[in-house]
């Protein structure tokens, strides 16, 4: 059983592992994941990104090290609409508090303990002058001193530390072409550098598991406009509205991918990446659920998903040759680019029916709405055709149609050319939608 579950987990992983190599990933550890309890493991698994050839570039941020510290020097920490002020005596404590979170997640990267997965892979990280800043300046009345705004990325330099295999580690801190520091927001950093990069992906590590619904359900994936709508009900956690919003921004910019995972649950970061599934919430641009029209690479696919139904004899046997020969009627549903569903569509001269043949959806995706879907594909494709009404032939899920506006027919109403193939004794239901 364990064999087989670490094989299944481990051929489900496959494709992502190959899909990363190359790619660059932005991740955001705010100063509570570095606090958190859960450093190490999260350097861990940082470090195995490293070592199957993800470009990672890891944007830190430190509140909580910047709150106590100012506590201990007596000053008192002010924030105008979310963001600090940052007076001089602030922006000590900044730079000494981002200093040391800084140090804090270099040692634990750098850690390689023998009964580690990083043991004996040397992970290399680098920093420097990346960022270019500029003062948030006076808004509303408010001086915001020395609190800042991106002003440009370094992009080369980002990218040449890559090529060579390190990990770039950047603080929330800018400097001016005069040379003074800026204290910026450590999202909006990894934000604007993910969209520089045109980063693959733009993580972000949070408190929780990830996105809760307007039923309080837990999401696992949204696009952007599915995002803004939860965001505009305001019932998320300060942490997951904040980096939810800048999911949605990078995501517009041009990143495929935002995730939010949380940096409590140890390896929830791997299950999030190398599992279809994932852990937390993705905000992705493109949706993940496409139906296509099969090609003849698609046949192999096509026979798995319909060999145990034709055993059990819900579908008619259908040989390769058979199938190589009709693939042109054939559609697949790819889910993040693995097929999951096939439906075929059969037309006949001099009718105005089309067919609805052998749509099936692979057993462990069943309750996901995927026939739903192909159904509903098919029902386009066959009105684009100028076709009247579909059909569709079943002993056994007469059910599932009927459900879906589908009536009982007689085998007389159907197209000629099909009524001659009807095979009685397989003595299958015919059942008719009018489109
Ligand atoms: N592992 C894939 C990726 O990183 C899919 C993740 C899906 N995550 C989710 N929360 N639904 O792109």
């Amino acid at each position: 059983m364990l064999t087989q579950e670490f094989v299944f987990s481990f051929r489900e992983a496959a494709p992502y592992i190959n899909a990363f190599r190359g790619k660059t990933f932005v991740i955001a550890l705010s100063g509570e994941a570095v606090a958190g309890g859960n450093l190490a493991g999260l350097a861990q698994d940082i470090n195995l990104l490293v070592s199957l050839g993800v470009r990672v570039v890891v944007v830190h941020g430190g509140r909580p090290q910047i709150a106590a510290l100012l506590a201990r020097n007596g000053l008192m920490p002010r924030f105008h609409d979310g963001r600090r002020i940052t007076d001089a005596p602030t922006l000590e404590a900044v730079k000494q508090a981002q200093g040391m979170v800084r140090y804090e997640i270099e040692a634990a990267l750098s850690m390689g303990m023998p009964n580690s997965p990083m043991h004996n892979a040397h992970l290399r990280v680098s920093s420097g002058n990346v960022l270019t800043a500029r003062p948030l300046g006076v808004i509303d009345g408010v001086d915001y001193f020395y609190s800042g705004q991106v002003r440009r990325i370094d992009t080369e330099a980002i990218n040449q530390r890559l090529d060579t295999g390190e990990l770039v580690l950047i603080s929330p801190i800018g400097y001016s072409p005069t040379g003074e520091v800026f204290n910026l927001m450590m999202e909006e950093v990894a934000t604007q550098t993910a969209s520089a990069l045109r980063a693959e992906k733009l993580i972000f590590l949070i408190e929780s598991r990830g996105v809760t619904g307007a039923e309080g359900q837990f999401v696992s994936t949204l696009n952007a406009h599915q995002a803004e709508d939860l965001l505009a009900r305001n019932t998320q956690p300060v942490d997951v509205c904040a980096y939810l919003a800048c999911a949605v921004r990078a995501v517009r910019e041009g990143v495929p991918r935002a995730h939010l995972v949380s940096h409590r649950e140890d390896g929830a970061l791997l299950v999030e990446l190398f599992t279809s599934g994932g852990n937390g919430t993705m905000v992705s641009r493109d949706p993940l659920v496409k139906v296509r029209n099969a090609g003849i690479e698609d046949i192999g696919n096509i026979i798995a998903l319909i060999r145990p139904l034709e055993e059990q004899g819900v579908l008619v046997k259908r040989s390769r040759e058979h199938l190589e020969m009709e693939v042109d009627c054939y559609s697949v549903l790819e889910h993040d680019g693995k097929v999951y569903g096939c439906v075929a569509m059969h037309t006949f001269p001099g009718s105005d029916m089309a067919e609805l043949a052998c749509l099936v959806v692979s057993r462990d995706k069943r309750d996901a709405g995927f026939g739903e879907t192909l159904l509903h594909h098919v029902e386009q494709k066959a009105r684009l055709r100028g076709m009247h009404a579909l059909f569709v032939l079943t002993t056994q899920t007469a059910h599932w149609f009927v459900e879906r506006g589908f009536s009982p027919a007689d085998p007389s109403q159907l197209p000629p050319p099909r009524q001659r193939l009807y095979n009685t004794q397989r003595r299958s239901k015919v059942f008719i939608k009018p489109l």
